[in-house]
């Protein structure tokens, strides 16, 4: 017997996070129907570091956002762990408390302190000021900001503010972290920086990751497998596994096997 089907057995089989099942989205727009997302199907396993991977406009946004909740699928189903989000129109609330989202833009409230901005989720929640303190100075720390709780967003670095936009996602501890393109707005070294970064705070919080971006190395460099979409409608072209061991150094990028990858996708994307 395969070793799958052993772990099925014994309930030890990888739980799915994630799933998409023949879920498509199509937008009704003034110029006619817009056919955002294909019919598509994969899963993601719970713990698992995941990244789309596609040009600008195929649709990656809106499959996050339907990963999300925030988007209702006009075709087929989504599945958070282990829950159908929709039923009809109406959306499983509960299976969304399970997720923190991370966009390009960190969002933060201006006239907010960074942890009262982390702990903005937490004073929704109805936890007290506190714990609510502790929570956002411990989350400081975790994401390598501590020292900064008392500052306002406009006094750190654009870097910096997408720490504490990771924090903030992080606050609820949801089991799920969704990231749009994280790091599109910061500088090279910046970015190559929070991949080291993401990578540690993942290997300590051992979230599930669903990372959007349409930086080839990134998605290599931070990618347990790289889920390739093709140009609108989206539809995945290709799934990659990484083999890589971590945590992975910056010097991969210079690694043989790591560049094999990139040329491999590069050249997907542009047949
Ligand atoms: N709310 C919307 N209404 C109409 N069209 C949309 C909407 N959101 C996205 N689209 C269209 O769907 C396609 C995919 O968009 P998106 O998911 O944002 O792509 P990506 O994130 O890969 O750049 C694009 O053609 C975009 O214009
Ligand atoms: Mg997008």
């Amino acid at each position: 017997m395969s070793q799958a089907a052993l772990s099925a057995l014994d309930g030890t089989a990888p739980v799915n996070a994630i799933a998409l099942r023949d879920a498509a989205k199509q937008f009704n727009t003034v110029e006619g129907p817009i056919q955002a997302l294909a019919p598509t199907n994969f899963a993601v396993r719970e713990g698992e570091f995941a990244v789309l991977l596609g040009p600008s406009g195929c649709g990656k946004t809106t499959m996050l956002r339907m990963i999300a909740g925030l988007e209702e699928p006009t075709g087929g189903l989504v599945e958070v762990g282990g829950r159908n989000l929709w039923s009809g129109h109406t959306r499983d609330n509960q299976a969304l408390a399970n997720m923190g989202m991370v966009f390009q833009d960190p969002n933060l409230f201006p006239w907010l302190w960074i942890e009262d901005n982390i702990a903005l989720p937490l004073k929704l929640r109805g936890m007290g000021k506190q714990e609510r303190h502790e929570r956002a100075r411990e989350l400081c720390r975790l994401v390598g900001i501590a020292g900064f709780e008392k500052r306002y967003p406009r006094e750190l670095s654009g870097g910096m503010r997408q720490r504490a936009a990771i924090a903030r996602a992080l606050s609820y501890d949801p089991a799920i972290l969704l990231m749009d393109e994280p790091f599109g707005a910061l500088d090279a070294i910046t970015r190559d920086a929070m991949n080291i970064e993401l990578q540690r705070i993942w290997l300590e919080t051992h979230k599930t990751v669903v990372l959007v971006t349409h930086s080839i190395p990134e998605a290599v460099f931070l990618a347990d497998r790289v889920i390739l979409l093709s140009a609108r409608p989206g539809r995945i072209q290709e799934i990659v596994d990484v083999p890589f061991a971590r945590p992975r150094q910056v010097d991969l990028h210079g690694d043989i096997e790591f560049q094999t990858i990139v040329h491999h996708l590069r050249s997907r994307l542009q047949h």
